[in-house]
């Protein structure tokens, strides 16, 4: 058996090391393709392997073509938007991803951005605490709950939207108010953070409706995808309103643009950084060696996203 780590983003060394001793441990040969810059440089380096461990780097039809032996993806992390999940299938081949395993660290960051953003990213001048404030949750899932409860001990007042969660003690347990819309979300949040996947539906949902509907001083805060933005709907939105902000944790495809027309209002990462902790690297990939061993040995499908 051989697995493929492909990461253009490497996981930090600790996180490399335990995964090849539990591919080890297994038997598995192990090959490793970091930063790699080109993408004939992955397609070569699929062409032999029967399992392959990814982060955002793109799994697409070319490559699952080129990967002749290829059984299994796992894609160490949440966000699964990044392979062809569709032509995996038709090829028979099992997707996964690690639900949980790093988002803590998305959830640090979020907060930190919204701190940072209201103290005018550092730089002198009067800023705002995010105490008091209310803090809107878009999709309470793993990350959003995280989110949830970091603003619930910093002192702010806590409200959700996720309409795939029925159950309503989720949001209860956690102190958190559930609200009925995604337009009362909005309407109501000093911090509004994203916790969406970036689907046919969500991709571009998020525009200058729902932007132009939140209160006074507001701040959109992105650490899901940049695709599930409707950049021209909040570059207007924000022009419009000169008291709304917007961080993302990764550069929109018009960042120059927003950079020059927001100013201090807008702030974006440069490489996606959320996931960017050895705790999380770590944390999910190890997950993904120990899924991998455990589909081939047990025929284990639990984590499977393409069925
Ligand atoms: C995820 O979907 O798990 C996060 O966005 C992290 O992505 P990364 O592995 O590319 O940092």
């Amino acid at each position: 058996m051989k697995v493929l780590i492909a990461t253009e983003k490497p996981f930090a060394k600790r996180a490399v090391d335990g995964i090849k001793e539990i591919l080890a441990e297994a038997e598995y040969e192990v090959a490793l393709l970091e930063k790699y810059t080109d993408k004939a440089e992955l397609l070569a380096a699929v062409a032999d392997v029967d399992a392959l461990i990814v982060r955002s780097d793109k799994v697409t039809a070319e490559v699952l073509e080129a990967a002749r032996n290829l059984k299994i993806v796992v894609r160490a992390g949440a966000g699964f938007d990044n392979v062809d999940c569709e032509e995996a299938k038709r090829r028979g081949i099992v997707v996964m991803n690690t639900p949980g395993q790093n988002s803590n660290a998305v959830a640090e960051l979020a907060v930190a951005l919204m701190i940072f953003i209201s103290r005018n990213q550092f730089t002198p001048g009067t800023g705002a605490e995010i105490q008091g404030k209310t803090l809107g949750i878009h999709a309470y899932g793993n990350v959003g709950k995280l989110v949830g409860r970091k603003g619930k001990a910093l002192g702010m007042n806590v409200i959700a939207y996720d309409p795939f969660i029925t159950d309503d003690s989720v949001f209860e347990n956690d102190g958190v108010e559930k609200v009925a819309s995604v337009e009362e979300l909005y309407s109501r949040a000093d911090f509004l953070s994203l916790h969406i996947p970036a689907t046919a539906q969500t991709k571009g949902s998020i525009g200058y409706d729902l932007l132009t509907s939140m209160p006074k001083g507001a701040t959109l805060v992105n650490t899901a995808r940049k695709e599930v933005i409707d950049e021209a709907g909040v570059l207007k939105a924000l022009t419009e309103r000169e008291d709304l902000r917007y961080v993302s944790d990764i550069a929109p495809d018009t960042a120059a643009e927003m950079s020059e027309r927001l100013g201090k209002r807008f702030f974006a990462t440069p490489k996606k950084m959320g996931a960017e902790t050895a705790e999380a690297n770590i944390n999910a990939g190890l997950a993904a060696a120990r899924q991998i061993v455990d589909y081939f040995v047990n025929g284990n499908t639990r984590f499977q996203v393409n069925r």
